[in-house]
């Protein structure tokens, strides 16, 4: 297999910057976006860690900052914890994907480039006049590129981290898509049940895989009454002898029979590895819209929502 430009990179990097016995502690994998670099730097090197910081923008001049991740993707918001190694200071910057630009800010919100080819995979699937609500926007990148590359009738647009929101509201307009993508700053489940959001969508992105099961009814309450389609993401554990497309279809049938709704799963994909034989997986699910009952239930709960992490 050809080894990738970034690292051939890194091993580059190695030999100019740490002796032989210790350049099997320089991690073999970065990831650059816009024009940052995030490394992750094993503690047996890190008093040279701003030397292999400054070494990497040496040897490719286009990345400006390199951030070193000293913790995973955590929290509500879903954002990595950085320190800052070398070039300028600074967390954000511009990414582009499909011709559209996007403002992030890795240190307040989350994004990640291995998301790409599912943003545009959703916009092709959008079909003229749609209504579609993505319940965990982060900036933006679905909701844009729907609105840019399909011709949805309103792409509603929600996350809960107020700093996802701002950016989203700059991206929006950086894109010329305030027509159609309408940003909204709040919990999803409570923006569908307060801000009018019953029984107007086509179409729903769930891609949050920690929520996707635990709103799946706030989801379901707000596809049209002749029902839609929801992108559910799902975090699944591949095990030796295990399909992960079988798990992820078992956890939607599950969720789906159990609130008594007509579905049809129409595909199941990897999307990307999260770690250790663990994959993030999407069902595309054609769904009936919710019982009267159960919408009448949910409908009339009056508390906000409590999450489960
Ligand atoms: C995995 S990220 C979304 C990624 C984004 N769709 C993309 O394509 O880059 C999940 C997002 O859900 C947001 N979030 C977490 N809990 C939420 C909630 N209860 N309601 C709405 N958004 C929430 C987080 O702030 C985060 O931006």
């Amino acid at each position: 297999m050809r080894k990738s430009r970034n690292k051939r990179l890194l091993e580059k990097v190695a030999e100019l910057v740490l002796p032989p016995h210790e350049r099997k502690y320089l991690m073999k994998r970065m990831d650059v976006i816009g024009d940052i670099a995030i490394i992750k730097i094993d503690p047996a090197i890190e008093h040279k860690k701003h030397e292999i910081g400054k070494t990497i923008i040496e040897l490719q001049p286009s990345i400006r900052v390199v951030l070193r991740q000293v913790g995973p993707t955590s929290g509500v918001y879903r954002t990595k914890q950085l320190e800052w190694i070398a070039g300028e200071k600074r967390t954000w910057t511009i990414v582009r994907e499909y011709g559209c630009a996007f403002k992030v800010d890795l240190k307040y919100v989350f994004y990640t480039p291995r998301l790409s080819y599912e943003h545009m995979r959703i916009a092709k699937l959008v079909r003229p006049g749609e209504v579609v609500i993505n319940m965990f926007s982060g900036v933006g990148l679905f909701s844009i590129l729907i609105a840019k590359y399909a011709l949805p009738k309103r792409v509603y647009s929600i996350d809960i981290n107020p700093k996802a929101y701002e950016l989203m509201v700059e991206n929006i307009r950086m894109n010329k898509v305030q027509d159609k993508v309408i940003p909204i700053c709040d919990d999803a489940a409570d923006a569908i049940l307060r801000r009018g959001l019953v029984y107007v969508a086509d179409r729903i992105l769930m891609p949050l895989p920690a929520l996707a099961l635990y709103y799946l009814p706030f989801a379901l309450l707000a596809l049209t009454r002749n029902g839609g389609y929801i992108h559910t993401y799902l975090h699944v554990f591949s095990r030796k002898g295990s399909n992960p497309k079988d798990i992820a279809k078992y956890a939607i049938s599950q969720a789906l029979s159990c609130l008594g709704i007509r579905f049809k799963i129409v595909n199941i994909r990897k999307v990307r590895s999260v770690g250790v034989r663990q994959l993030q997986m999407v069902v595309d699910v054609w769904c009936s819209g919710l019982k009267d009952d159960l919408s009448l239930s949910l409908l009339s709960k009056g508390e906000p929502n409590t999450y489960p992490y």
